[in-house]
């Protein structure tokens, strides 16, 4: 699959921003939604917890979360899939054990105008790195692993490409500072665009055409918001 309004979503697209939008009470009341909320999905494999925000459980940070975002972002809609009753998630909630690989959050519709993700941190110690590489497919993991690569994904999960790599052999430095998780091999060819540092209190505004991952800098577990949104 390739998008199909490739000039929009191009045009929509933007350097990486920080933001600060929420009042030290509003995290508080988010981190307080993620308590309440139901499990979604333990991956063993990955070590990771999802829930998504689902909607009605404190309705008033709903509201706020919805036009706080749009203060920044302008028009947008939610791409954060379904709740069963067929409602907008919020965003998904991801507290994680181990750094999530190389992957992209670019959608599953060709026919979507993908926009920005906004990744709220709910705890302080990490980092998200960007790469400059972008990808206008699926939602796709990268991997050189030949087995991952047979992979067969569902309508709703990532495929699994190499087409990441380039030639240049990746920054030693930098690997060993931020990125000693993941096999040096399978940065061939890639570049830093931005490395987000995780502070609570902050947001970040970054284009879903951006091929990311988390760093190793990791204590015990990392736990963040993410909201996906389109035109
Ligand atoms: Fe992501």
């Amino acid at each position: 699959m390739e998008h199909k309004y490739l000039d929009r979503i191009k045009s929509l697209e933007g350097p990486p921003k920080k933001i600060n939008i929420f009042s030290e009470q509003e995290i508080k009341m988010i981190i307080e939604l993620y308590d309440l909320l139901p499990e979604r999905t333990y991956n063993k494999k990955q070590n990771v917890r999802k829930k998504a925000w689902e909607q009605n459980y404190n309705k008033e940070l709903d509201k706020i979360y919805v036009s706080k975002l749009k203060e920044v972002l302008g028009d947008y809609k939610m791409d954060n899939l379904k709740s069963k009753s067929g409602e907008d998630l919020y965003g998904l909630f991801h507290e994680s054990f181990e750094p999530l690989p190389i992957h992209v959050d670019s959608g599953f519709a060709p026919d979507e105008i993908i926009y920005k993700q906004v990744i709220t941190p709910l705890s302080s110690v990490g980092d998200t790195i960007f790469f400059k590489k972008r990808w206008y497919g699926r939602s796709t993991s990268f991997t050189i692993d030949s087995e991952e690569l047979k992979f067969k994904p569902k309508a709703d999960q990532n495929d699994r490409s190499n087409k990441h790599l380039g030639d240049k052999e990746f920054d030693k430095e930098i690997h060993k500072k931020y990125l000693s998780h993941i096999d040096i091999n399978n940065l061939r060819g890639m570049e830093i665009e931005f490395i987000y540092e995780w502070k609570v209190g902050e947001s970040l505004i970054v284009d879903r055409t951006h091929i990311h991952c988390a760093s190793s800098r990791i204590d015990h577990k990392k736990l963040g918001l993410t909201t996906f949104t389109k035109k």
